[in-house]
């Protein structure tokens, strides 16, 4: 299996990562997830663009420029032979010898490595939905950043799992922030509500594609907090990301939305952002 490491295309057995490597010892370090669909990466410029925005936003410089990185995940995507799957890519701040929090001078080099999975497209979830519960976000004050130490998010999502439920809706004091791993999103009485970008939430690629999609649609969206009262009452709730698309959520803490069906908003959506995908990456 050929994965990227720092500036090259190596096999997986070449890597190594050592034991002061910043992202092994502070989770010092950002990453992307990117989905191919027919050997094509969808949103390529959006993901790489959020990349160097969450370097920028913790003082690391990528020694690539955004066309070589680019370049790079493409050559991945063309020699590891994945059609319809995931590119992972994570930058760390390097390895840095003793350990010591302060960032170390620029002359230390981020790590980079990179792998692609196969993930076929989940047409039959797409449609049908998942299961959520609700949990409190408690997670820093920069989800902004795609930063690798998802501690917080991956306890939510742990919180869910035995809760039978697939994903977790995050609030702040009643106000609901996004998902663990995705953004989140409810209609009422037609109108769109999900929480605005800032530092409470990461700034989807998903989200700029649907937003445009309801745009298109005629659909009214508001980027305005919305609380766990509004989410209970909702006439429909989805939620976003690289890998599910658009994704309805039929059942909340055990409670049914929509009846348990998808509702026709969101589902005009996720038909809207599946056209978006083909005409960039042909029939999925
Ligand atoms: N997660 N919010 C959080 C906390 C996320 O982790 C993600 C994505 C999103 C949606 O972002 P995008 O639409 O750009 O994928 C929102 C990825 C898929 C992950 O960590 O696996």
């Amino acid at each position: 299996m050929k994965v990227i490491w720092n500036r090259q295309i190596v096999e997986r057995e070449e890597v190594s990562i050592d034991p002061e490597d910043r992202g092994y010892q502070f989770g010092d370090g950002i990453y992307e997830v990117v989905r191919a669909y027919n050997g094509v990466f969808f949103c390529l410029d959006e993901h790489i663009d959020r990349l160097y925005s969450s370097a920028q936003k913790i003082e690391m410089a990528i020694p690539q420029t955004k066309e070589e990185m680019k370049s790079l995940m493409n050559q991945l995507l063309k020699e590891s032979g994945v059609e319809t799957g995931n590119l992972y890519l994570q930058v760390t701040r390097g390895i840095a010898s003793p350990r010591n929090h302060m960032y170390p001078d620029l002359s230390v080099l981020p790590t980079i490595t990179g792998n692609m999975t196969i993930v076929p497209r989940d047409a039959e979830k797409i449609a049908s939905g998942i299961t959520a519960v609700t949990e409190p976000d408690i997670r820093w004050l920069k989800c902004d950043i795609k930063s690798i130490s998802l501690l917080g998010n991956i306890m939510a999502k742990h919180e869910a799992h035995k809760r039978n439920a697939d994903e977790a809706i995050l609030h702040r004091d009643g106000i609901v922030t996004e998902c663990s791993a995705s953004n989140a999103a409810i209609v009422k009485d037609g109108v769109i509500y999900t929480h605005p970008d800032g530092n409470l939430i990461l700034p989807g690629v998903t989200k700029i594609v649907w937003l445009k999609c309801a745009e298109a649609l005629g659909i009214e969206v508001r980027e305005e907090p919305f609380t766990l009262n509004q989410l209970a009452e909702a006439d429909e709730v989805f939620c976003s990301s690289t890998t599910i698309e658009v994704m309805p959520i039929h059942t909340i803490n055990g409670e049914k939305v929509n009846n348990g069906k998808s509702g026709e908003i969101t589902r005009q959506l996720a038909d809207a952002f599946k056209q978006k995908i083909e005409e960039h990456c042909g029939t999925v």
